[in-house]
């Protein structure tokens, strides 16, 4: 067996990690936070702009786990826009809007490779593993996770938006950057542990998002949540003292605000996630 079956079965398979737990209990994402979601609506907005606000918008979240993020967005968007979560098992259909993908890539099972084989079954890699190899992880001495899954995959999702923004957020690295060490890891109680393919824990890893966004062969941008959540107006900035004696309340309220976004910002944390954002037939 390789290891990405183990890891489909481990989290997809009958009594996988996904379909016996609730994910939300076991790790902290940004999609949990309603000021993520505050700019996640924006960049909406602007896609919404670039499409000429057509009369039904689609919102699609693959990998949308509890469906906090829909939730979230739901008070702050027109009624027109309609909003489906996808889930391992649902298809996504063909539709105008905007595609969201948050800390979905990771959970993509991968195969590991060392001097040209893959690890657990030993065989050699395929041509078109090797071919990847070569192209985004050249370096022989390391561990290699190989990231075309996820390239395919998210070919796959974006190639169902007939027009709009597509956007992959998620922890990862680029060429020049790789990892010298594996980064498959599980989390399970909100802690990391080492992996278990019993279904009790998550299993993920980091993403190459370079070779995500060259995939599609779409415009990208590709800059860090840190960037993505200034670019779309979350400050950060503590509320000025003397609203603490006008509006304690309300003080209390942006303290507590500025503390969200610096976490959601954190470069050594949630800031340090990538945002990939590609468009189709328009232009942001
Ligand atoms: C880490 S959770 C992320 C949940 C949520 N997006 C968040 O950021 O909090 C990854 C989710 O992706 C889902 N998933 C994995 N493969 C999928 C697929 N092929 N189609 C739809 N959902 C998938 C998993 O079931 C899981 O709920």
């Amino acid at each position: 067996m390789r290891f990405s079956q183990a890891m489909e079965q481990a989290l997809y398979g009958p009594e996988g990690f996904f379909v016996r737990s609730h994910p939300a209990a076991h790790f902290r994402t940004s999609a949990q936070s309603p000021l993520f979601a505050r700019a996640i609506a924006r960049l909406i907005d602007l896609a919404d702009v670039a499409l000429g606000r057509p009369q039904q918008l689609d919102v699609v979240d693959v990998g949308a786990g509890e469906g906090m993020l829909l939730s979230h967005l739901r008070p702050l968007l027109p009624d027109r826009i309609n909003l489906l979560p996808i889930e391992i098992g649902s298809e996504i259909p063909s539709f105008t809007g905007v595609l969201l993908a948050t800390e979905w890539l990771d959970n993509v099972p991968l195969d590991l490779a060392e001097d040209g084989r893959y690890l657990w079954d030993g065989e050699p890699v395929s041509k078109e593993d090797a071919d990847w190899m070569t192209r985004w992880w050249p370096s022989a001495s390391s561990t290699v996770e190989i990231g075309r899954s996820r390239d395919l995959a998210w070919t796959a999702a974006v190639g169902k938006l007939r027009a709009g923004v597509a956007l992959a957020v998620d922890y990862g690295h680029l060429s020049g950057t790789r990892p010298s060490t594996p980064t498959v890891t599980g989390f399970r109680d909100g802690r990391e542990v080492s992996p278990s393919f019993d279904g009790s824990t998550d299993i993920t890893a980091h993403v190459a998002m370079d070779a995500v966004a060259a995939a599609t062969g779409l415009p990208s941008k590709l800059i860090s949540q840190r960037e993505a959540l200034h670019w779309l107006g979350l400050s950060g900035s503590r509320p000025a003292l003397d609203l603490a004696h006008r509006d304690p309340a309300g003080y209390v309220r942006a303290l507590a605000e500025a503390s969200e976004v610096a976490s959601l910002t954190d470069p050594d944390g949630l800031g340090s996630h990538f945002w990939l954002i590609q468009t189709v037939g328009c232009a942001l």
